[in-house]
């Protein structure tokens, strides 16, 4: 086993996500900045290429900026991840951000004065679309998003298409509390009509002023570069990796994809709807996993029901690869943090942080410290379900790992 050192330095308990760097947009499981900045001074980490294998909302290059790194590397296969992380690190011309959504203010006011205009304008075609949205919700947010869409410099229009993303969200008929897509019930349904015009022009002024406030100002000429991609091996490239990997698969933990798919539908993304499938975990393995420290976990969980072991092995199978990928990639004497949950199925906790620890050693690493913080302030759902019947609700975990490695040898 790998020592685990309960460290309350790390719980920042009363402080949120939004207490110091506000998010410009809402996301599930986001790490705390406050991790990254604290754990980096700890190991007097300052200088380097930093990585972030699972992006989300880029919280790791929030944590880089604040304390110096001036070349940083992300991927993320959700493209509403790679939006949010791309624009709050990009640097834009704030007094143009202005003027465009003034002229964008007046067109779409402009706009909606000719009946007529409505009729030039194309739907988005989303599968079942009007049983998430109401036909009058649909037309106005497609008059928002034809506007959009005019605009040409890629990194002003990002600026946009954020609070576009929460107000199709906020706009539908979903249940806003939830991550995963529960519909509101009928009798709520015929009591709602969201002003579409006013919460999308209420939350650009907001994204602006979060971005002109928090991020801009920290915006030096640091190298941030964003995919929208898996994380292709890079030999011995990196100095230091922080991140924060999902827990589980989407399916019966946080539903990355399904919390996104409106967004990313109405971006154009074609798969938007396989999102959860191609996360880890998401792929179906017909051999549960059976080697090293999470083998006899598995094992118990097989002993309740054979395919929620097979569900459980895929995402080890794939979180394996992928730290076999990110192992290749650092430089000797480089050092690896995964901030992770370890979740319970059937009741069973899995020690993904042991696992984590075993996988980088079995690469060349060393296992430096794992520290037991206390979860206080994480966006999670309240409850998830270990068992995956739907109703049979758990609360989620209430202590997140932070595990360092260090790569010994190439
Ligand atoms: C816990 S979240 C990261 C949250 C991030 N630290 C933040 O503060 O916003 C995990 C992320 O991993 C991404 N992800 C899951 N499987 C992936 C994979 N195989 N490759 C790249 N990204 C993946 C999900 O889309 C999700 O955004």
């Amino acid at each position: 086993m790998y020592k685990v050192t309960r460290n309350s330095k790390y719980d920042f308990l009363g402080q949120s996500y939004a207490s110091v760097f506000p998010n410009l947009h809402k996301y599930p499981a986001t790490m705390l900045p406050q991790i990254g900045i604290e754990i980096l001074r700890e190991l007097n980490i300052k200088k380097g290429k930093l990585l972030d294998p699972y992006c989300g909302s880029g919280s790791s290059f929030t944590a880089g900026l604040d304390i110096g790194f001036d070349e940083m590397y992300g991927f993320d296969i959700n493209p509403l991840a790679v939006l949010i992380s791309r624009t709050k690190f990009s640097k834009v011309n704030i007094e143009r951000v202005n003027l465009l959504r003034q002229r964008l203010r007046n067109r779409v006011y402009e706009f909606v004065k000719e009946e007529d205009n409505l009729k030039t304008l194309d739907l988005p075609s989303i599968h079942n679309i009007e049983f998430w949205f109401s036909k009058e919700v649909l037309i106005n947010l497609s008059v928002i998003k034809h506007f959009i869409d005019k605009i040409k410099e890629k990194d002003i229009k990002r600026m946009f298409l954020i609070p576009f993303s929460e107000c199709v969200r906020e706009c539908s008929f979903t249940r806003n509390s939830e991550f995963k897509l529960y519909r509101m019930k009928s009798e709520d349904i015929l009591l709602f009509n969201p002003d579409v015009f006013g919460i999308f022009f209420k939350k650009l002024t907001k994204t602006i002023d979060i971005y002109e406030k928090y991020y801009y100002p920290k915006l030096t000429d640091a190298k941030i570069e964003i995919s929208y991609s898996k994380f292709p091996e890079q030999k011995n490239y990196f100095d230091v990796v922080l991140t924060s990997p999902p827990y589980g698969d989407s399916k019966t933990t946080v539903a990355y994809g399904q919390f996104s798919m409106f967004s990313n539908e109405w971006f154009g993304i074609k798969k938007a709807r396989q999102i959860d499938n191609m996360l880890m975990g998401g792929r179906a393995v017909k051999e549960k996993y059976n080697h090293g420290v999470i083998a006899n976990f598995i094992n118990s969980i097989e002993n309740e029901s054979k395919k929620r072991a097979l569900e459980v092995s895929s995402f080890y199978y794939d979180l394996e690869t992928s730290i076999s990928d990110v192992a290749k990639s650092v430089k000797v004497g480089g050092v690896t943090i995964f901030v992770v949950g370890n979740r319970r199925v059937k009741n069973i906790q899995l020690p993904t942080d042991q696992f984590i620890a075993e996988k980088f050693e079995e690469k060349g690493f060393n296992h430096i410290l794992t520290y037991e913080r206390q979860l206080g302030n994480k966006t999670m759902p309240s409850k998830n379900s270990p068992s995956n019947k739907a109703g049979d609700l758990k609360s989620t975990m209430s202590q997140e790992f932070i595990v360092v490695c260090k790569k010994m040898q190439g």
